[in-house]
């Protein structure tokens, strides 16, 4: 009987690795919500999973025909919503939608131009503080941001965007009372895995380097409801 936990491999005496040739290498990162302003000065929104921290900074990828890599090489303000694992019916309202018009050649089989995504997600935008577009209503961290440096991947397939934090909000429920933390046992990002979508399993252990306070709230809020 197999009593290791879910996603665990078997163990086994011999390992054996294939030589493959996948088609992506999504291979586990946290879906954001992109909101940045068009020309018009109405508001795209935008999924994707290749993003992550360094310091203040966040490094963005985008495929360079998208509206919201045209977006932020000319208005930098962004914000970055991070959802929870029960909103990703939602984020997948949005995944064959862009903000261009006409939809780009290069764009997926299906994907169709839509005006107001913030309706056809069924999400709600909530004013920001020292940016422009709004942050997205019930993502437990939003991320006030401007893109400091937009420039072409070495392949000119993709648009790199360095964007520096300027207000983080947090959703009180996964913060350590009286602290400016993120308690890790109660915040679950979705995870876009491979192109499904998966929350996070139970912790197995943390950094040396964590300052976390230990005695919060055990409760890992994977099904947290938005407001
Ligand atoms: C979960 C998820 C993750 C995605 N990750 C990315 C990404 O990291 N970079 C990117 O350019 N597109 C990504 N996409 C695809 C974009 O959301 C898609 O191209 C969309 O049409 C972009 O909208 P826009 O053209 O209005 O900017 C992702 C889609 C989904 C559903």
């Amino acid at each position: 009987m197999n009593t290791a936990p879910p996603g665990t491999l078997p163990a086994q005496t011999v390992t054996t690795h294939l030589e493959i040739e996948p088609s992506i290498l999504y291979f586990g990162t946290p879906v954001v919500l992109l909101s940045t302003e068009n020309q018009d000065g109405s508001y795209n929104l935008a999924p994707i999973s290749s993003a992550w921290a360094l310091g203040r900074t966040v490094v963005i990828g985008l495929g360079r025909e998208g509206q919201t890599a045209y977006n932020l090489g000319s208005r930098p303000d962004l914000v970055l919503s991070l959802p929870a694992p029960a909103q990703w019916p939602a984020v997948e309202r949005l995944a064959p939608l862009t903000g261009r018009n006409p939809v780009p050649s290069g764009k997926a089989e299906g994907c169709r131009f839509e005006p107001d995504k913030f309706a056809a997600a069924g999400m709600t935008g909530e004013s920001s503080d020292l940016v422009r577009p709004p942050r997205v209503s019930g993502c437990p961290i939003q991320l006030e941001a401007r893109a400091e440096r937009v420039q072409p991947d070495v392949r000119g397939d993709f648009v790199i965007v360095e964007a520096v934090v300027c207000k983080v909000h947090a959703d009180s429920r996964i913060v350590v009372p009286g602290t400016d933390h993120i308690d890790p046992a109660a915040w679950s990002p979705l995870i876009y895995n491979f192109r499904h979508y998966f929350g996070l399993g139970p912790e197995l252990g943390h950094s040396y380097r964590t300052q976390t306070p230990r005695n919060s709230g055990e409760s890992a809020l994977t099904d947290l409801a938005p407001d």
